[in-house]
């Protein structure tokens, strides 16, 4: 099966894209400024509260070992002695012996405890303490409230400058395409571009808030961590720091396959996605050929291979943060392996430990979320990368303007005109002809002879490659495209309606007075329809016209140029599709719209071939006969032919 899918290079980080989406943050550096500020006090603010719980476990909580008086306390079986500090030097075992209680230090001195610590003193430090923890935790809590208000405000500038910059890069990428020409639309469904106006911008803003903010706090922090372990005690860092190669190792590892089941699964939502909207579109045939049960197994197939990628997801994802914990685990057991033992030999107070596995918790926090944040990084430079690609789409057509004001009189003339859509597959060649003011010029040729190439190059959807097409004697090439698209109407063979209402869809230009509109539909029989309709010209049109007949439409499409009032009128086929019935009105209508101004009408009824000033008949691509149908019909050649094959058809 071959769909139309999305390519993309799964580029996990590229500079340049990244340097491009910072420059859309320019503009509101403050906010962000203030953000990271904000969040540089929330960093501090998060390292404190272990460092205030160990104070309180060292100097309010635990006696042990504290200095009391200028001397240190030793506990022993619930009593609690004093001596001097440097005789207790950086380690210690306490023993009884003979009734006796003695200290050895590392050195092998041994001293005798002899100075207890009498009870109401004992009492009047436990007080002391207890006052001393409800002010740590008070202010502990003081700590945690203003966390939240710095974090609250911080989550809103970031999403507020999120926000304000995704809005400039939508109503960027959704003007510029608006100014791109058809050759772009061909290789691009509408649905891929709502994708990037919509998700692919909300993926923008997803790393505008959650990652580059984050990944600056996390660097903030885990500096911040380091430092304040080493600050507190060298050995217990040493050990903390063990666990960081297995993170790095890990990190990289998730990083290989992450990219590779990444390209998998977005290969296969593109595929699934194509799929869906592609037999959406073309339900109709779906019930007209019975395709259901094809179908249903098509999709069935599709939807198993992105379930398959999605499970494989599931196995590398669910793997990396019961990885990270092993390896946290890891790092606290050695913490309280190391910290445990100084503890016991007095080298080590139990605060500093409790502190540790603090930091140990909060340095591999964001560490547990990295997978995430990768995940939405790679999709964001993803989006970026497409989004790119569209606004450096440069519109093919040139819009010039070397010659303002233009007023048309009408006078057409294609010179040696050349065109192909593709390379050099001429599809329009050497086509010549010219077109009088207020002329009626029909087109014939069979299907696919290029007659609707004709009208795209003359509207320039499309420039050719070779010649020249001129009205009133100046190249088209030389007026700016608004001005051009002003002078000519076009009817084509299926209408498009916006949804809206019906006076809404004829008056396509703000300028047209209501007036105007109500005598264009008036001249145009359109009229005569819209008053039947419940809310006359006020009716909502629903999308894409659902409601109205394909001649309806044909009727509106010819108000809409009466109302224009171009200086020359295109018909390119407005009698296809079409119920006999309303076709008399519609010809009625066309010859109403072609009155005064120069025509060219691409038919297949005779009739209104018939009254032409001139027929140009097209076959591949070639001018091969022109003249009135009587000189044409005498000639006996081409002309003679498709009449009688066609148009007696009819
Ligand atoms: N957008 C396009 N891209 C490539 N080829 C096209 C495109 N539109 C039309 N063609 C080809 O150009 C030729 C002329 O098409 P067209 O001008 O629509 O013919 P006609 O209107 O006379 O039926 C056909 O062979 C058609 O397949
Ligand atoms: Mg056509």
């Amino acid at each position: 099966m071959q769909f139309h899918e999305d390519e993309e290079r799964y580029a996990s980080f590229d500079w340049q894209i990244f340097k491009r989406l910072l420059r859309y943050a320019r503009p509101f550096w403050k906010y962000l400024f203030l953000a990271f500020l904000i969040l540089l006090f929330i960093t501090v603010l998060d390292l404190l509260p272990p460092y205030v719980s160990k104070i309180i476990i060292d100097q309010h909580l635990v006696l042990n070992n504290r200095e009391y008086n200028g001397k240190k306390i030793i506990s022993f079986e619930g009593e609690y002695y004093l001596i001097e500090p440097q005789k207790v030097n950086k380690g210690y075992e306490v023993f009884e012996e003979d009734g006796k209680v003695i200290l050895k230090n590392l050195n092998g001195e041994e001293y005798l405890l002899t100075e207890k610590l009498d009870n109401e003193t004992l009492n009047e430090i436990r007080r002391n303490d207890i006052k001393k923890i409800i002010v740590f935790s008070l202010a502990l809590i003081g700590i945690l409230i203003a966390s939240f208000f710095l974090n609250y405000s911080q989550i809103f500038l970031l999403n507020l400058a999120g926000q304000k910059i995704i809005h400039n890069i939508r109503v960027e990428l959704f003007s510029h395409i608006l100014k791109l020409d058809l050759k772009f639309f061909e290789s691009n469904p509408v649905g891929r571009l709502v994708t990037r106006v919509n998700n692919d911008t909300q993926n923008l803003n997803e790393m505008y808030t959650s990652v580059i903010v984050s990944v600056v706090k996390d660097v903030f922090t885990f500096v911040g961590i380091c430092l304040v372990m080493f600050l507190l005690d060298r050995k217990l860092a040493l050990v903390s720091y063990a666990t960081i190669p297995f993170i790095i190792v890990s990190v990289a590892l998730f990083r290989i396959f992450q990219r590779r089941i990444y390209r998998m699964v977005r290969t296969r939502l593109a595929r699934i996605n194509a799929y869906i909207s592609e037999r959406i579109s073309g339900i109709k045939i779906i019930h007209l050929f019975m395709q259901h049960k094809r179908t249903k197994k098509e999709f069935d197939e599709i939807n198993k291979s992105y379930y398959d990628a999605l499970i494989k997801r599931v196995v590398v994802f669910g793997l990396f943060r019961p990885l990270i914990d092993l390896i946290y685990f890891l790092g606290l057991s050695l913490l309280i392996w190391y910290g445990g033992r100084d503890i016991i030999r007095g080298q080590m107070d139990f605060g500093i430990l409790y502190a540790f596995t603090s930091y140990l918790g909060m340095l591999f926090g964001p560490i547990r979320d990295f997978s995430e944040k990768f995940d939405i990084m790679q999709s964001a430079m993803a989006s970026a990368e497409k989004i790119f690609k569209i606004l450096d789409t440069k519109p093919k057509v040139k819009n010039e303007t070397k010659v303002s004001p233009f007023k048309a009189e009408g006078e057409l003339k294609f010179e040696n005109v050349w065109f192909a859509y593709n390379d050099e597959e001429w599809v329009l060649k050497n086509v010549s002809f010219e077109v009088k003011k207020g002329e009626k010029v029909a087109i014939v040729g069979p299907t696919g002879a290029g007659k609707t190439s004709i009208i795209k190059l003359l509207t320039r959807f499309y420039d050719p490659q070779k010649g020249r097409i001129l009205i009133d004697g100046v190249d088209i090439k030389d007026i700016s495209l608004e001005e051009l698209r002003k002078h000519i109407g076009v009817v084509s063979q299926d209408v498009f309606l916006f949804s809206g209402t019906v006076k809404e869809n004829i008056k396509l230009n703000e300028d047209i007075p209501d007036e105007v509109i109500y005598e264009a539909a008036r001249r145009t029989w359109v009229a005569d329809f819209i008053k039947k309709l419940p809310r006359g010209f006020e009716e909502p049109v629903m999308e894409r016209g659902a409601i109205l007949s394909a001649g309806q439409r044909q009727l509106i499409a010819l108000a809409r140029v009466m109302a224009f009032d171009p200086k020359i009128v295109v018909l390119d086929e407005a009698t296809a599709n079409i119920d006999s019935e309303t076709e008399n009105l519609i010809l009625k209508a066309m010859e109403r719209v072609m009155e005064g101004r120069t025509t060219i009408i691409i038919a297949h009824r005779l009739s209104t071939i018939k009254n032409a000033d001139k027929i140009i008949v097209i076959i591949n691509g070639k001018v091969v006969e022109v003249g009135t149908h009587e000189e044409l019909f005498a000639k006996n050649g081409v002309y003679k032919e498709l009449y009688t094959i066609q148009f007696q058809l009819n």
